[in-house]
């Protein structure tokens, strides 16, 4: 096969195309951010906690996995960064509608820490 230009060309697009898309295929329930996980769902970075069942050739081409959103007694994290901004959480997802992070523990107001999922009202 001679190597020409547009031969080294078509292989980089072939490349490109091959790159597997997060949240479909052999990366569904993994994301890069929480579009990509299905609606109840959010994408947490991975962590101590996550368990991956991905090839290491596929793990790099996301950064997180799918999680359901949290019902009630479900992990979660009280955060005061404002939500819009934040694509992957790093700890556990947000709790479901219904449900609200109450943080554990004795930690001052207004600092971010773990809590547990809980049904309003
Ligand atoms: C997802 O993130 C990985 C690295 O963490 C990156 O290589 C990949 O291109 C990203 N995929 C998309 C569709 O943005």
């Amino acid at each position: 096969m001679i190597f020409t230009p547009l031969s080294i060309l078509l292989v980089l697009l072939a490349g490109a195309l091959a790159v597997p898309a997060p949240g479909r295929g052999a990366l569904a329930g993994y994301c890069n951010m929480s579009e990509d996980c299905k609606a109840n769902e959010c994408c947490v970075s991975f962590n101590r906690y996550s368990v991956v069942d991905l090839s290491p050739d596929l793990k790099r081409f996301v950064a997180g996995k799918c999680e359901p959103l949290g019902g009630p007694g479900a992990a979660c994290y009280v955060s005061f960064a404002p939500q819009i901004l934040i694509t992957r959480y790093s700890f556990a997802c947000p709790c479901l509608k219904g449900a609200f992070c109450s943080k554990s523990g004795r930690l001052p107001p207004r600092v971010d820490g773990p809590g547990v999922c809980k049904a309003v009202g």
